[in-house]
């Protein structure tokens, strides 16, 4: 089923989803081993956690960081945590010396982290990428040596395309970051991949556990990531998670808001990253049973925390800044003290915003 967006209500507050047992629930942790696998990887250092003073000023509340994934593994964005796990993965799955294509579809970051990988492990790979991706993107997965097929379709149209593509070759293997009934071992060690993100964070934050930590979405593969982390640890029922999509692409929004898995129509969005229709199947379970809270936010509103983020000295890109843009429409305006109590944010909470990428070329 394909349902329209809504934008924001018709009194001005923006389009907002609350789930208030969220944090009652648990799961299972990811495995231990992931943190261990990326800390021995070339170039691995944790990201910057960045504390805004100025920032927890405006929003009312106690703390505000950002984690900054602008530069990892070598990357500007925090997708290769995934792809290195999957790819890893992937490789000690085949017989050694068995030569490999890595094919995936990609809306920018994850192509370029599986190009990167699988030139580092010595494979090809190849790159399904939708209309609308910017060409500077499409140049940086080709500076990788991977081969690049332009879709002339949505991101859930390439997703489609890759997979058909790797059906069809025995020498290929699908590395996608979103799942689908029958394709979910390979998007499960991506997620697992992302679990490192969320340990560090609990290394630089020492012994405070954060009020609220604000994700942007695109088919939700971070947001299970992060669900996992919280749900799955001893004091985690202390921290809420928010959703942060784009008001043309909440395929979550929208999904929340029917207790059932849809897929949303997407145009173009300068958050390119999270520009995705559909949810992964992998992830659904874990958002609507652990997700505290969703928002959808516009571009305008995204190019605005940019900006302030730029000024605070912290580099973004469109979904990085996503995430003060999700904080912002949550925390601020028309209906923002229900908002914050369906969050369960007091004045001196600890808000973590997942700056997921680096500044992007225009
Ligand atoms: C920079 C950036 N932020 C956020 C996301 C959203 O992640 P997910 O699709 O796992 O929800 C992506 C996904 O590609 C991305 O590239």
């Amino acid at each position: 089923m394909v349902v329209t967006g809504q934008p924001r209500t018709a009194a001005g507050s923006p389009a907002w989803f609350a789930h208030s047992a969220a944090r009652d629930w648990t799961c299972a942790p990811a495995p231990a081993e992931v943190a261990d696998f990326h800390a021995a990887l070339p170039g691995y250092a944790a990201t910057p956690l960045t504390e805004l003073p100025a920032l927890a000023a405006r929003l009312g509340v106690g703390r505000v960081l950002v984690k900054d994934e602008s530069s990892r593994l070598g990357l500007p964005a925090f997708k290769a945590l995934g792809a290195s796990w999957a790819v890893h993965r992937v490789l000690a799955a085949r017989a050694a010396g068995e030569p490999v294509l890595l094919v995936t579809a990609t809306d920018g970051n994850h192509g370029r982290a599986v190009a990167r990988m699988a030139a580092l492990r010595g494979q090809r790979a190849q790159v399904f990428v939708p209309r609308g991706v910017p060409p500077s993107a499409v140049a940086a997965i080709l500076a990788e040596g991977a081969q690049v097929t332009e879709v002339a379709g949505s991101y859930d149209e390439a997703v489609r395309q890759a997979a058909a593509a790797a059906t069809a070759d025995p020498g290929a293997v699908l590395v996608q970051d979103t799942a689908w009934p029958g394709y979910e071992q390979v998007p499960g060690w991506i997620v697992q991949g992302y679990a490192t993100l969320f340990l560090e964070l609990d290394a630089q934050l020492g012994a405070e556990s954060p009020a609220l930590v604000v994700v942007p979405v695109g088919v939700g593969s971070l947001a299970q990531a992060a669900v996992t982390h919280y749900r799955a640890r001893p004091g985690g029922r202390a921290t809420a998670l928010l959703s942060v999509e784009p008001d043309t692409a909440a395929c979550v929004l929208a999904s929340l808001r029917r207790n059932r898995p849809v897929s949303v129509p997407t145009g173009t969005t300068t958050m390119a990253g999270m520009n995705c229709g559909t949810p992964s199947s992998l992830a659904w379970p874990y958002l609507r049973q652990g997700l505290d809270a969703a928002i959808a936010v516009t571009d305008r509103d995204s190019a605005a925390a940019v900006r302030e983020l730029a000024e605070l000295g912290v580099s973004c890109g469109p979904c990085g800044a996503a995430a003060l843009a999700g904080a912002d429409a949550a925390l601020t305006g028309l209906g923002s003290t229900r908002r914050r109590a369906d969050l369960g944010l007091g004045p001196t909470a600890t808000v973590v915003l997942l700056s997921t990428e680096g500044r992007t070329a225009t």
